[in-house]
């Protein structure tokens, strides 16, 4: 059986960024900046994006385009070692923990979005508008399941139709969708009473919230890109093994990562301006989920035309989630796919049945959720990428350098060298010092001692890899 490859040349950038748009913009993005003290975590937040998550994103298209596999098969073949095919496992397992938590939150959601559509239809006030209802005995139990179960079966259906006529075909229209009605929302918003308050906390630059507090906010910050521009899982690895070889992966690289900031701009630009408007100040809903689904869910309720508005936000969310859960599913099914020649509706019935019995454990206890909504995924996220990144930088090698190259413009080719540096070496110790910072070992033993232990960590993984087939 030949392996499928994108149709159409904005195929692939649209189901990248569909994977990259996610409830990472609009759920988590808003409130990680409103927590963190607003516009120059921001600032922060977005260096690490082009600085790290760019070329982050470029490295898992090289593994991916080169290897026309799966993230098991490609890090087994490119390196030829079955060693590195285990580090491939590491991603798929990780992307099975992550679609886990992802497709519960993605069945809140559907819920929201019905009870608003309801609410438009039949004039009846969504329930979670109600004095009183709460976020967790709406989140937490069978209703959770059940919801969570009908969001992953339409995350499988997408994924079973293939690349070309699933993926594909989905995502060129969900994008323009997202983006069309996140522009509307955003004029709308424009027109609340707190829209002023709302630009001025946007641009309100207080750079000594970085200065008192940098190493507290690189943990988050850094969580909070990779999330969002999905590295550390193998997603990208994935939507990459159907690429041609024409495409310029610089170019690709740069247009998701700033298509998915744009998105995560709007969206901050509907949601904070609702919260003022209702005098709600932003982050004092409590963290996470409370903030979309008690604060500003609640919010709508108080507007004119509230479920109106909130049909067409919780519609942005829905989608934007439901993009993103299939390119975590595609992951795993194409692992099957790849290396146990399953057929594709097999493959996802494999899949979804164990992940409708994880995520439902999720779903169950709010313990879990918390648990592997958070800290989890942070951690897996960053293990998984820095992973990578060594192996690009110090397996691949030269390798890598070639199919870099392959289709880039001129600036594409000239920074070819400094990105495989940066890959092989900055990064990886970038993200060490970060996981150290967000396990607080900074804060036990000081700063420059944690540099120093993220060096020799970094340095004890280049070592192991001497041995390897080519260094840079
Ligand atoms: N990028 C997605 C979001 O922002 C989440 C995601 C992470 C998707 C990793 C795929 C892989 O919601
Ligand atoms: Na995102």
């Amino acid at each position: 059986m030949t392996r499928e490859t994108w149709a159409t040349r904005v195929g692939f950038i649209l189901a990248a960024v569909g994977s990259a748009v996610g409830l990472g913009n609009i759920w988590r993005f808003p409130w990680v900046t409103a927590e963190n003290g607003g516009s120059a975590f921001f600032a922060m937040y977005l260096g690490i994006v082009f600085l790290v998550g760019v070329p982050g994103l470029l490295a898992m298209f090289v593994v991916g385009r080169r290897a026309k596999r799966n993230p098991v098969g490609a890090l087994q073949r490119l390196s030829g070692s079955d060693r590195w095919g285990l580090a491939g496992g590491f991603l798929v397992l990780s992307s099975l923990v992550l679609i886990s938590f992802y497709s519960v939150v993605g069945g809140w959601i559907l819920r929201y979005l019905g009870e608003s559509l309801l609410g438009v239809v039949t004039g009846r006030t969504p329930y979670f508008a109600n004095p009183g209802a709460s976020f967790s005995a709406a989140s937490v139990g069978v209703d959770a399941v059940a919801f969570h179960l009908v969001f992953l079966a339409l995350t499988a259906f997408v994924v079973v139709a293939g690349i070309r006529r699933g993926i594909e075909v989905a995502t060129k229209w969900m994008m323009p969708a997202i983006f069309a009605l996140l522009v509307g929302l955003a004029a709308w918003a424009s027109t609340q009473s707190g829209a002023a308050e709302a630009y001025a906390f946007y641009l309100r630059f207080d750079t000594s919230v970085i200065r008192e507090n940098f190493f507290g906010l690189l943990g988050p910050a850094a969580g909070q890109a990779l999330f969002t521009l999905s590295l550390g899982v193998g997603t990208m690895i994935t939507y990459a093994s159907y690429l041609d070889e024409d495409r310029s992966l610089p170019f690709d690289g740069a247009s998701v990562a700033v298509l998915n900031t744009v998105v995560g701009v709007l969206a901050g630009l509907v949601v904070f301006p609702l919260l003022f408007s209702l005098g709600i100040e932003p982050g004092e809903t409590g963290t996470g989920a409370g903030a979309l689904f008690v604060g500003l869910a609640g919010a709508f309720a108080q507007l004119p035309a509230g479920a109106l508005v909130a049909t067409a936000f919780f519609a942005v969310v829905a989608l934007a989630a439901l993009s993103s859960a299939i390119s975590i599913l595609e992951i795993s099914v194409s692992f099957l796919v790849d290396e146990y020649d399953l057929p594709r509706r097999r493959a996802a019935a494999a899949v979804g049945g164990l992940v409708a019995v994880t995520g439902s454990v999720c779903a169950l206890n709010a313990g879990v959720f918390g648990f592997v909504a958070g800290t989890l995924v942070d951690i897996l996220l960053t293990i998984g990428l820095a992973v990578c990144l060594v192996f690009v930088g110090w397996v691949m090698g030269r390798d890598a350098l070639v199919e870099f190259r392959k289709g880039a413009g001129p600036v594409g080719r000239a920074v070819a060298t400094p990105w495989l540096f940066a890959v092989g070496v900055l990064l990886p110790t970038f993200l060490v010092f970060t996981l150290l910072t967000t396990f607080n070992v900074d804060a036990e033993i000081g700063f420059w001692p944690t540099v120093a232990a993220a060096v020799a960590v970094a340095a004890a993984a280049f070592a192991g890899l001497r041995g390897e087939r080519s260094l840079v």
